[in-house]
């Protein structure tokens, strides 16, 4: 059988689907890696076949609707961003290696970080392709005007820009899912199912925090009239939540045949939520560096030594202590207004301790 006939039996998509699978570069790089380029600023140039790792359902959605390459992007790059500001306090700070592999060794393994990630930049592009739509920087999409004009029973009047997120999710469950979906035929894996949980579970939160936003008319703003319109959450917001899902997450079982089974036997009758991150592995501790588990270790970390919260020197640390440096801390201070229009102010100097982790 030549190569030609090889195609026309085979649907040329399943080809591809194959090759992709046989790739080498499948588990190391994916669409994640488009935050990273963004963070670095340099996604403008890029075109969708730049980017390696896209899955053909992806190609075929960045080939389609070439503009939504920079809000995946930017999607991408403020679930980074939020993720290391969640985690800024913690041993595991959610650092990024700069490379495809984009969060290292730490995909590699279903534990509860692994599930936030998927969480936080599957909602990072539902936020990011919605904004778009709202800003009519997509051809694809507008504001929701599905109920413009329509009086409330509450007597208020639909109005203004409501922000579309059901195609944000679409966008999302289409592009960031495919992956996932691909590998789950082929191969039934509960990480699969993991991923793709996860990955709704960021969705799912976007939608609670959808929120209602309203503006007063009449006279010297009396209110006579209210305009009122669907607003997305801020996305610091979003993922203050799914961090406190995170703290929350669920271990399920490794067989989790049709649907997901939560690993402690005694609780299996409580469902597990659409909100509920889930994960496979424990994590480990993050103390110690460790390059083949993508770990960098907390030592250098600076610790807070009154607290008791996960920055304190003593969980940070993980016991090892700390050492205290003396900083010198230069400001302005006692500043005076000077009638007009000045404003005077001392340096003062102040000395303050400084502990990193040993
Ligand atoms: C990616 O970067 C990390 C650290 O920055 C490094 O350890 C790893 O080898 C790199 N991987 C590749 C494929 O370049
Ligand atoms: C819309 O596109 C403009 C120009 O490319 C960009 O500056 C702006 O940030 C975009 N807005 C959103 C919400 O994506
Ligand atoms: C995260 O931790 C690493 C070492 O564990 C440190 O080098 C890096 O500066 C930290 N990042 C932030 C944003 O604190
Ligand atoms: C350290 O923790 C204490 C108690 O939580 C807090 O009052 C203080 O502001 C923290 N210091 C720094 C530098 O964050």
């Amino acid at each position: 059988m030549d190569f030609t006939s090889f195609l026309c039996r085979y649907h040329w998509k399943r080809v591809l689907v194959l090759l992709w699978i046989l790739s080498p570069w499948k588990s190391a790089a994916t669409w994640m890696y488009l935050g990273v380029s963004s963070l670095a600023g340099s996604v403008q140039d890029n075109t969708c076949n730049d980017v390696p790792g896209l899955v053909i359902q992806q190609l075929e959605v960045c080939q389609d609707n070439p503009e939504s390459l920079l809000c995946i992007s930017e999607g991408a790059k403020r679930g980074i961003i939020e993720c290391q500001n969640q985690f800024r306090n913690e041993r595991w700070n959610c650092t990024i290696s700069g490379n495809y592999s984009v969060f290292g060794e730490v995909l590699r393994k279903g534990t509860r970080e692994t599930a936030f990630i998927y969480a936080i930049l599957s909602a990072g592009v539902v936020h990011a392709v919605t904004q778009s739509c709202s800003a009519g920087n997509l051809t694809e999409c507008t504001c929701d005007m599905s109920r413009y004009g329509e009086h409330d029973i509450d007597g208020w009047k639909w109005g203004g820009c409501s922000d579309n997120i059901k195609y944000g999710i679409w966008f999302s469950k289409t592009f960031v899912d495919a992956p996932e979906v691909i590998q789950h035929q082929s191969s039934r894996n509960v990480r699969n199912k993991m991923n793709l949980h996860n990955n709704e579970v960021g969705r799912t939160i976007m939608t609670q925090l959808m929120s209602l936003r309203c503006r007063c008319h009449g006279v010297s703003g009396s209110c006579a009239v209210k305009t009122c319109w669907r607003s997305l959450p801020s996305f610091r917001k979003v993922g203050f939540v799914l961090k406190r899902r995170y703290e929350k997450s669920i271990r399920i079982a490794r067989r989790s045949r049709k649907r997901l089974r939560r690993r402690d036997k005694t609780k299996r009758q409580v469902t597990i939520k659409s909100d509920d991150l889930v994960y496979v592995h424990r994590s480990p501790n993050y103390c110690r560096y460790d390059d083949t588990k993508g770990i960098l270790g907390t030592i250098g970390r600076s610790c807070n030594k009154s607290s008791t919260g996960p920055e304190s020197c003593d969980l940070l640390c993980c016991g090892r202590g700390y050492d205290t440096q003396v900083v010198r801390y230069v400001d302005r201070c006692h500043c005076k207004f000077i009638w007009c229009c000045q404003v005077k102010c001392k340096t003062c100097e102040t000395m303050i301790d400084k502990q990193t982790c040993k």
